[in-house]
């Protein structure tokens, strides 16, 4: 699997700690558009760079960080293809791939540590869609996008 990943200043610790949660799994690509220091960048930067990725095939998924995780959630899911889930929990990150197929997963790094955001991380890359009923009803928020 290929992963971009990004974040805006307010989490920059907490994508390292991604990055190393990611490397566990030993088959996962990841690429880090940034930022990579504590310098003030905006979020939505940011999230243009993880989605372009994710939209023109290059990443198979995202994971977007700011320092709460809901600026740069608001800036992905501006962008066409995308279904950018704010999950600060476990549970919420394996409904976002099963239930929504969740293609970006965002989080707050003010908001969660690197203990439950390690976690929050396995449950969403391992997670799988569902499919059936939740297909309707993700198919049904894409062609909002139509209108
Ligand atoms: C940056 O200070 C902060 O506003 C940003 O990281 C994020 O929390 C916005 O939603």
């Amino acid at each position: 699997m290929k992963i971009t990943i990004g974040s805006d200043h307010g989490a920059v610790q907490l994508k390292e700690e991604v990055k190393m949660v990611l490397k566990e799994y030993g088959d996962i690509e990841v690429t880090d558009v940034g930022t990579f220091g504590t310098e003030s960048v905006d979020y939505p930067d940011i999230a243009e760079k993880i989605c372009a990725d994710v939209v023109s095939g290059k990443a198979d998924r995202g994971i977007a960080l700011c320092g709460t995780g809901i600026g740069i959630s608001i800036a992905c899911n501006k962008v066409k293809g995308i279904r950018c889930a704010l999950c600060n929990d476990v549970y919420s990150a394996k409904m976002s791939r099963q239930h929504n197929n969740a293609n970006v997963l965002a989080m707050g790094g003010r908001v969660v540590g690197f203990g439950p955001a390690g976690e929050i991380v396995r449950a969403w890359v391992e997670g799988e869609f569902e499919g059936g009923r939740h297909e309707r009803r993700v198919n049904k928020i894409m062609a909002i996008e139509q209108k």
